[in-house]
């Protein structure tokens, strides 16, 4: 992973580029921000070289907010078990631009559906086509967010043959595609080294 110092990415107060979770996650932090910032040693302001390792990573929310606000912070490694979750993180970083897009055509379509009943019939073509399990990497995020931005509540949850199966979320008119989250985000991870394994592995790893 590069040091910070050699990027054209600052990541400084001076700097805050809006980032936040993409995605809403059961068990997120956001809530607790302050309290966490509080908590944190004063020597991470003092040091000058930190790595911040997040081994659940979940939607991000300390993580976008450790990123943005600690400038002493050099390096990055997130993790979590979900493969979904960090591939989604891996192609906000690497291929933003083709996932907006994708998701911009999937907002337009899902606007232009004027009935309940068409809404739900869309999101179980889309929650079908998802559990193939053959999509590119870039499908894959679109339709996981999509998934996320509509179905009931918001949870991730699969049945014991690892098949998403939220019902559908009847919200009139949600948010697909947050376009200035999605690039500032994908600027905050470009130094970010992005693992899906057991936490302990990744402690193990960044030991
Ligand atoms: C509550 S979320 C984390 C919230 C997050 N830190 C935040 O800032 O909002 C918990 C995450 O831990 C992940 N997880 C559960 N068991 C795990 C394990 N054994 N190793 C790594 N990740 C795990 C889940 O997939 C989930 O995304």
């Amino acid at each position: 992973m590069k040091d910070r110092k050699n990027t054209g990415i600052q990541y400084s107060q001076a700097t805050r580029l809006g980032a936040k979770p993409f995605i809403k996650w059961v068990g997120g932090k956001g809530q607790l921000l302050s309290s966490i910032e509080k908590s944190l040693p004063k020597a991470v302001y003092g040091c000058s070289d930190i790595t911040y390792v997040d081994p659940f990573v979940g939607g991000g929310a300390v993580l976008f907010r450790i990123l943005e606000n600690v400038s002493t912070i050099k390096k990055a490694v997130i993790n979590d078990i979900n493969p979904d979750l960090t591939n989604a993180y891996r192609t906000v970083k690497d291929n933003v631009s083709e996932l907006i897009a994708l998701l911009k055509n999937i907002q337009k379509a899902y606007q232009l559906l004027n009935s309940e009943g068409s809404r739900k019939e869309y999101y179980l073509k889309m929650r079908e086509r998802y559990n193939t399990k053959s999509l590119d990497n870039i499908e894959n995020t679109a339709l996981f967010v999509f998934l996320n931005r509509t179905c009931f509540n918001c949870p991730y949850r699969v049945n014991s043959k690892g098949l998403f199966n939220v019902p559908f979320g009847k919200y009139t008119n949600p948010t697909i595609c947050d376009e200035n989250t999605l690039l500032a985000d994908s600027k905050l991870l470009q130094e970010v080294e992005i693992l899906t394994s057991d936490f302990e592995q990744t402690l193990n790893d960044c030991a």
